[in-house]
């Protein structure tokens, strides 16, 4: 009886991630995975680039090495994903008011994915988290 009703409930419960993950491919640019994936690259985690050195680990820039990210003044472009995206491949070779230049992938050997998860994160810096 008592094992019966144990199964009963964790039975759905485990189910759940399972049924939940064909719906990924499908979901937009900014899903919680990609972003977490960025969160990542953003800290040096994967990817070897130290965006979180020159930016700060919560982004809010680092007096004479990067701007902060999370306001919503944007000093390269619109401040969508695709122009972060962009940026951090090129790197920025002249900067406007910070000394010194942002290499191109952050410094690091970025993937286009990462770089793309790493705009993600960024995007969503400056953003009010949704849900
Ligand atoms: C060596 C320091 C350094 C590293 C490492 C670095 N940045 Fe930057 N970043 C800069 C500088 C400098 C600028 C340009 C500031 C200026 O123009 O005055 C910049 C600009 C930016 C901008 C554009 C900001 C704007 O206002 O338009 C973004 C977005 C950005 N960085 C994201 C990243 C990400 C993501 C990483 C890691 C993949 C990274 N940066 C790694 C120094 C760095």
């Amino acid at each position: 009886m008592r094992l019966m009703l144990v199964t009963s409930i964790l039975l759905p419960v485990l189910a759940l991630p399972m049924a939940g993950s064909p719906s990924q491919g499908a979901s937009q640019d900014l899903s919680p995975a990609m972003v977490a994936l960025g969160d990542s690259v953003f800290h040096g985690k994967v990817g070897g680039a130290l965006c979180y050195v020159c930016h700060g680990p919560a982004g809010k820039g680092v007096a004479g090495l990067g701007p902060d990210l999370t306001d919503r003044e944007w000093l390269h472009g619109d401040g969508s994903v695709a122009f972060i995206a962009k940026l951090v491949t090129d790197g920025v070779m002249k900067p406007k008011k910070l000394p010194a230049p942002m290499p191109p992938r952050g410094g690091g050997n970025l993937t286009d994915a990462q770089i793309k998860a790493a705009a993600a994160y960024v995007y969503s810096l400056s953003r009010p988290k949704v849900g």
